[in-house]
């Protein structure tokens, strides 16, 4: 299928040829991924969909393969290090391949942008802050650096940056955490990328400024109408921003769907570990339960059995015996879970 240019999210008609709704194509399409370092199965087997225009949010525990997953989708892994497979990898409708080296021109800055997990080493000390986000038009769009010093500093104001235009001679380390965070969002969403995927950008910084920084990417989202993968161990910013919600465990996919599905009917046992372990701020008589234990290391084998079951409280004999598959529900829920059903039915009042 042929790239779309600009800013247009591909749609194709009925494809039966009836009339009828246009039935828009997935943005970026993701089947069977998997990235080994060495002997060591770091993700397995992820498959998913994202929509044109939605903010989805991926969560789990720290080492369950979050950042890996979003790297290998963009290109960066280093392949010397990692082995990344998988059956089909698709962003517009055109297949990426997983080797990195079939990204259509302007992948990574003017399709999609990246704020990556660590802001304290994605800017250059030595350069200025206007400097380093003109480069982006600079290379992209070939301006002159005068003309990308003013972009820069639109895109200072566009990222709520008070008194853009005098902060674009500014240094890194004149800026607080929340305003680094900031400039790496005005560096991502620069080009008008079709998808942002943002990486932790709320973790290090505190409660205000994470709020601040989930409404504005929030905005972003509504006025490039770009698609979101927000990456978090936080179900509050699942809360705060997500249409839908994938659920990470030990290098897998556990569970999908949308938010409002995965936070109050959640299938999973590990989903509903999570939530349970944040405090409701309307309940605030519902007990804050932390999930037992620690995820398994990487190099723990659990091709057998299934990886959350020391963790579990619904565990069963065949759990400790098979591996769950993936199982697709109506509606577009995924869960991997053989005791669901009897979870769900727990839940009920
Ligand atoms: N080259 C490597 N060799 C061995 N293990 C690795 C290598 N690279 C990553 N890992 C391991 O792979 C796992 C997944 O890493 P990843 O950074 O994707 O986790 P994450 O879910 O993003 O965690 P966090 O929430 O802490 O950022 C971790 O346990 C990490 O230690
Ligand atoms: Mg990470």
């Amino acid at each position: 299928m042929a790239m779309q240019g600009g800013n247009q999210p591909l749609t194709v008609t009925n494809l039966n040829g009836e009339a009828g709704p246009a039935v828009v194509a997935p943005l970026l399409s993701v089947c069977d991924l998997s990235i080994r370092a060495g002997s060591l199965e770091l993700v397995r087997g992820v498959s998913f969909d994202l929509q044109p225009g939605t903010m989805t949010a991926l969560v789990g525990e720290s080492g369950s393969g979050k950042s890996l997953m979003a790297q290998a989708i963009l290109g960066l892994l280093d392949r010397e290090v990692y082995a990344v497979t998988g059956s089909d990898l698709r962003f517009q409708g055109s297949r990426l391949g997983f080797d990195g080296n079939r990204l259509p021109k302007g992948f990574r800055g003017q399709l999609t942008g990246y704020v990556m997990q660590d802001p304290s080493s994605a800017l250059d000390p030595t350069m200025t802050v206007g400097r380093q986000i003109a480069e982006m038009f600079v290379v992209h769009r070939g301006m002159d650096m005068r003309s990308a010093l003013k972009e820069a500093a639109r895109m200072l104001d566009f990222v709520r940056i008070p008194n853009a235009a005098s902060r674009i001679g500014d240094y890194p380390h004149q800026f607080s955490g929340g305003m680094k965070q900031r400039v790496l969002i005005a560096m991502a969403v620069a080009l008008s990328p079709r998808l942002l995927i943002a990486d932790e950008p709320t973790t290090a910084l505190d409660v205000t400024v994470q709020a601040e920084i989930l409404a504005l990417i929030e905005d972003l989202r509504v006025q490039l109408d770009m698609a979101v993968l927000i990456i978090t161990h936080d179900f509050g910013v699942v809360y705060q921003c997500a249409d839908r919600v994938m659920v990470m465990y030990a290098g897998k996919l556990v569970e999908g769907g949308e938010t409002l599905q995965i936070t109050e009917n959640g299938r999973h046992p590990y989903t509903r570990g999570l939530i349970a372990s944040i405090p409701d701020l309307d309940d605030l008589d519902r007990p804050v339960v932390a999930i037992p234990g620690q995820p398994p290391r990487p190099e723990s084998s659990w091709i057998d059995s299934c990886a959350f079951h020391p963790r579990c409280a619904w565990k069963a004999e065949r759990c400790l015996a098979e591996a769950p598959d993936m199982e697709q529900l109506d509606g577009g829920d995924i869960v991997r879970c053989f005791e669901w059903p009897r979870v769900v039915a727990d839940a009920r009042p």
